[in-house]
């Protein structure tokens, strides 16, 4: 059963929806909207600028809208608010839709091909303000002005304009914040967590880790950012990633797929504090650290109540005998056993969890990792007494863009397969006595130990037989 939005509830958002769809129009036409033709088509800015469309063509600001899981949960979301949220929604995931006034109706039936670009060129880059961060209180005037991060910059096409906020995290923080618009509740706090993090004292900007070869800090581009114009050191990337795997898969771009791997590969570490030597029968404890070492925000971050990121754990003796095993994924796509997985769990009217973040009124849960910081598990087993030693112990952090079963209640079962990324692994090894730790190459620190002991010991022995 799904939560009945009341009658009190739909006026309020309506006022609320007049109000904020009044303050966005900056240049209104007659019917208080920007008609879309006052917007490029992205193909016209590929002439001049034919690197930086090919890298946005693809990523998830191009797919924005066209989004199948997107697609899906904005139906979903329009019938349990009886239509309430269709403009609050698109107002990220098709922004020239809203403005343009081509949506609502829900169904996209009288959208034009601009506004089904999702977050495009020609959108971008005619926001001239803001009225802060969250909920999309972009302002914009479309027309012959680009603004954009350059305070020299010559286009014989449009006008230039330099505007500051290009440059800072306040401009990504319009639409990478979002509140419930009835209740307050904060549902996306990407924005605000970079604000309060170490980054933002540091000066490390979204744009300084999106927009850059870097991933988890600035690495210049140096190059032309149109074709005849000067050279720069640096020109940022539009190739604008997450870690969404999944959906980019699924559309059939590869390339950020992979893009989306890589990046998660380097959001985070892991290290394990194990005992060295346990016996059979011996109940072992483990602690196994998480630090979010790469990433600006939470990990994961977003849409983190879908998000899932947790640690798979596994201890197998020199036969490969499994000893201890958790967060590994069922035949049905299920986490079987994991400590925790590492997001949040948006409760309902009803205190109940709910991945529907637009009935949410709560957070019951946020276990995610802060940026720069460090969570641990502390994981427990018994040894059984028919090991063979030594033990391998394998953390594996694990990641993926939705539960399996979300995804199959909205497109069917076995249509998609939500692809689990190994982000970072740690290993070690537990050994039956130090002769045999000593006597293992894996650890050189242990290893180098080892042959000082044996030297000593040899030293003394022959001394003794001497005697
Ligand atoms: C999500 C919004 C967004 C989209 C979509 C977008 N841009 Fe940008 N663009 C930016 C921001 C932000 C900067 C400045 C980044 C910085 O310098 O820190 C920028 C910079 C630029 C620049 C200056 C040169 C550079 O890369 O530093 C040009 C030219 C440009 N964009 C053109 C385009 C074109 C053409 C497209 C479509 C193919 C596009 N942009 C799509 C936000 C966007
Ligand atoms: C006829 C070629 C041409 C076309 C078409 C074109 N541009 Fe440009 N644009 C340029 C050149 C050249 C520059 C200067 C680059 C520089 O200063 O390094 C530029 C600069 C920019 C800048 C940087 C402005 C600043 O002050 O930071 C932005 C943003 C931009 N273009 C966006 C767009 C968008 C969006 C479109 C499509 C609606 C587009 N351009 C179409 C040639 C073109
Ligand atoms: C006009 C609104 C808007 C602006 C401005 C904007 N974004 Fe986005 N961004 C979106 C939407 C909507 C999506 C999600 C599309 C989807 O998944 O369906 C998205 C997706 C992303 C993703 C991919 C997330 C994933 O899971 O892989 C990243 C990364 C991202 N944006 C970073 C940025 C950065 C950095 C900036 C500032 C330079 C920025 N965005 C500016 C609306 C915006
Ligand atoms: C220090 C580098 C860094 C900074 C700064 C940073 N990010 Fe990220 N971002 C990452 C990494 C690494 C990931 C991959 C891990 C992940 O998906 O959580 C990521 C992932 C994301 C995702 C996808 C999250 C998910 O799990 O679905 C979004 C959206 C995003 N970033 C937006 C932003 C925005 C907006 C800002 C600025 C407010 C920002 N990032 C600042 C490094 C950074
Ligand atoms: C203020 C801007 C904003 C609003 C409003 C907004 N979204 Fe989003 N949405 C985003 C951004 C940014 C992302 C990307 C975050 C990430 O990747 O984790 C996103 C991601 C998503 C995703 C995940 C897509 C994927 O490919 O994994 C879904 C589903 C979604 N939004 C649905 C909705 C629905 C339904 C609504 C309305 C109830 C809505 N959004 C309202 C900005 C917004």
């Amino acid at each position: 059963m799904r939560g009945v939005v009341s009658y009190k509830t739909l006026l309020i958002i309506l006022v609320l929806f007049t109000a904020t769809g009044t303050a966005l129009a900056s240049k209104p036409t007659a019917h208080g909207q920007l008609s879309s033709d006052l917007f490029t088509d992205s193909t016209k800015c590929a002439q001049c600028h034919a690197i930086i469309h090919n890298q946005w063509e693809g990523t998830m600001h191009y797919n924005a809208y066209e989004d199948p899981f997107y697609q899906k949960e904005f139906m979903v979301a329009s019938n349990d608010t009886a239509g309430i949220v269709d403009i609050f929604c698109s107002r990220c995931h098709t922004p020239i839709g809203v403005v343009s006034g081509e949506i609502p109706p829900k169904d996209g039936s009288q959208l034009s091909d601009i506004a089904r670009q999702g977050v495009q060129c020609d959108f971008c880059h005619v926001i001239s303000d803001s009225n802060g961060t969250g909920n999309a209180p972009f302002v914009v005037s479309p027309g012959n002005t680009k603004w954009g991060p350059f305070d020299n910059s010559k286009s014989a096409y449009h006008g230039s304009e330099y505007l500051e906020l290009y440059t800072n995290s306040e401009y990504c923080g319009m639409c990478h914040d979002v509140i419930h618009p009835i209740n307050g509740l904060v549902i996306d706090d990407t924005y605000t967590v970079w604000k309060e993090g170490a980054y933002a004292k540091e000066g490390v900007m979204c744009q300084d880790c999106h927009m850059t070869p870097g991933i988890t800090k600035f690495e210049a581009n140096p190059g032309r950012a149109g074709s005849s114009a000067q050279k720069r050191e640096h020109i940022s990337t539009h190739d604008i990633v997450g870690g969404n795997a999944f959906v980019t898969k699924i559309l059939g771009e590869e390339k950020y797929s992979k893009m989306a791997v890589e990046r998660l590969e380097k959001a985070a570490t892991l290290n394990i504090d194990a005992p060295e030597i346990a016996q059979r029968g011996d109940n072992v404890s483990v602690n196994i650290s998480i630090t979010n070492s790469g990433a600006g925000h939470k990990i994961p971050t977003g849409v983190s109540e879908i998000r899932q990121m947790w640690l798979a754990v596994s201890v197998k003796d020199r036969n490969g005998k499994e000893v201890y095993n958790t967060g590994q994924i069922d035949d049905s796509g299920t986490i079987v056993n994991a400590r925790k997985v590492y997001n949040t769990i948006l409760g309902d009217a009803q205190e109940q969890p709910t991945l529907s973040f637009w009935l949410a009124e709560s957070v019951l849960e946020d276990n995610r990792i802060p940026p720069k910081g460090t969570v641990s598990e502390k994981h427990t087993f018994k040894i059984p007494a028919d090991v063979a030693y030594p033990l391998a112990l394998e953390a594996t952090l694990k990641y993926r863009s939705a539960p399996q079963d979300t995804i199959d209640h909205l497109f069917g079962d076995n249509v998609y397969e939500v692809p689990v990324i190994n982000m970072t692994r740690a290993s070690s090894s537990i050994y039956e006595n130090e002769g045999e730790a000593m006597a293992t190459p894996s650890t050189p620190g242990i290893a180098a130990l080892g042959s000082i002991t044996l030297f000593l010991c040899a030293a003394y022995c022959i001394s003794r037989r001497k005697i």
